[in-house]
């Protein structure tokens, strides 16, 4: 069996050598950051992804997995070569394909002999057929290309490549389709063949798919809130319907990240180069901004205006158990605060050293409980479970004000002290105490503040 290439040592290209390699291949993987490269090749990974460190260290040992800043090397040693360089979204919402081209120009003058390109990264539709057709055109016919999307998720992307819930190849000719299976013949799990632009298709049709129904149970929290509903009882209640499933129902304060935003602009631009204006996907888009200003409107409901006041903010990540902050939630949420005239204190156990490079103005504290030192409130911007565990007595107790906006909806009021004004999206407003929780207490919350300053 011939070598494999991966062209890209970030998240996805990173993720996809190393589990390649522990499938039993031998991969070389090339990156023209240095000291990406130095770092891969003594171990220690650029990201943080639980189940990657083990795998990456056993591989290096066993010389499975090597790193390298020479492409030129990788595309001649390999006779598969997966690209997984990125995409980032240009300024009118389109993909800047620059890496991609780079890389597939450098390919077509290097390699000699047959190769297989496999596009991992997220790549417009049509992609593959106007890469096929150039090869074509130019008598490459030894470069073979298959696209074969990935959907991995943060956090849990060495199992999402090992335990994938579907394979999809697209492409085909001279027998390119059929290696790249087989390198996969150990997942029992569905394949599909068919079309690169199938293919890419149902990469982009799937991100934005979640991230549609994201923005739906969001709409469907703020009409609860509005209404006197409890949006996670909806949400199970709907959830037990297979044709809608449980997953992807969590109301909260929108969706960030490296896939979902890029790739709903990216499908929604396509459409609209293609002719076709898809109005759904704007709307999904808008409704994701407006959620992100739902912790400003429920702290002004709260406390009036926000000028100067000293508000804690929990997450700054996109979601838990990254350090990634790209498209951040959390981030956005500063920034509005900070846009009101609040001062903000600020914790993630995991994405703080990225936030400083791109936040200003901030009080970075190393424990969470400092973020409760003194600050009329609290907002929490990810799902983490580490501060349900956190003791919100000791919490309350250093507050000025005892409100605390739950953005993911994770805290669970039975559980929290007496005198916490508890805000979740699309839960409305419980003052916790003793006897009863009161429910839609909004004006009750109110007031007590405003007595209390
Ligand atoms: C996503 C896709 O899940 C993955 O298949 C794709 O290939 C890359 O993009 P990832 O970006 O790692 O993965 O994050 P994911 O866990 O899907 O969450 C994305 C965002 O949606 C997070 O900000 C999260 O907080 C939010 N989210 C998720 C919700 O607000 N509600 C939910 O129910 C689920």
């Amino acid at each position: 069996m011939g070598k494999i290439g991966v062209i890209g040592c970030g998240y996805v290209g990173l993720v996809t050598g190393v589990c390649l390699a522990e499938l039993g291949n031998d991969v070389v993987c090339g990156d023209i950051d240095q000291k990406k490269i130095d770092g891969l090749s003594i171990g220690i990974s650029p990201i943080y992804e639980p189940e990657l460190q083990p795998i990456l260290e056993q591989n290096l040992r066993q010389e499975k997995v090597s790193f390298t800043t020479d492409l030129d090397q990788v595309i001649r040693e390999a006779d598969i070569l997966f690209i997984a360089v990125g995409t980032p979204t240009t300024a009118i919402g389109t993909s800047d394909l620059s890496q991609v081209n780079s890389v597939i120009d450098r390919i077509v003058s290097t390699a000699v002999d047959e190769k297989i390109v496999v596009m991992k990264s997220t790549v417009p539709v049509g992609t593959g057929d106007k890469f096929c057709q150039f090869f074509g055109c130019n008598g490459l016919s030894h470069i073979s290309y298959v696209s074969n999307p990935e959907f991995l998720r943060e956090g849990q992307a060495v199992h999402d490549f090992m335990v994938p819930d579907r394979v999809v190849i697209g492409g085909g000719g001279s027998g390119a389709v059929e290696r790249i299976a087989k390198l996969y013949d150990s997942f029992e799990v569905p394949f599909i063949y068919t079309s690169t632009t199938n293919a890419e298709l149902i990469k982009y049709a799937s991100n934005a798919f979640l991230a549609t129904k994201i923005s739906f149970i969001n709409e469907i929290a703020n009409l609860c809130d509005e209404v006197g509903a409890d949006v996670s009882v909806v949400a199970e209640g709907m959830g037990h319907d297979p044709r809608i499933n449980p997953y992807f129902l969590r109301a909260g304060i929108g969706y960030g990240g490296s896939c979902f935003p890029k790739d709903v602009k990216a499908l929604k631009q396509l459409a609209g180069h293609n002719g076709y204006h898809f109005e759904l996907l704007s709307t999904v888009i808008e409704v994701n901004e407006m959620q992100k200003t739902r912790p400003v409107q429920k702290l002004r409901k709260h406390l009036g205006e926000l000028y100067g006041r000293n508000i804690g903010v929990l997450g700054l990540t996109f979601k838990p158990h990254t350090d990634d902050i790209r498209e951040s939630v959390g981030i956005d949420v500063v920034k509005l605060l900070q846009f009101e005239g609040a001062r903000v204190i600020a914790f993630d156990p995991l994405g703080m050293d990225h936030a400083k490079k791109v936040l200003t103005g901030v009080e970075f504290v190393g424990d969470p409980y400092k973020v409760a030192d003194g600050v009329e409130a609290i907002v929490i911007a990810t799902e983490d479970p580490f501060y349900t565990e956190l003791d919100w007595q000791q919490i309350l107790e250093v507050m000025a004000n005892p409100l605390v906006i739950d953005g993911r909806n994770i805290l669970n009021p039975d559980s929290l002290p007496e005198g916490i004004i508890l805000d979740q999206i699309g839960r409305g407003v419980r003052i916790v105490s003793s006897g009863s929780d009161y429910r839609d207490t909004q004006d009750v919350a109110l007031n007590s503040l405003r007595k209390a300053s």
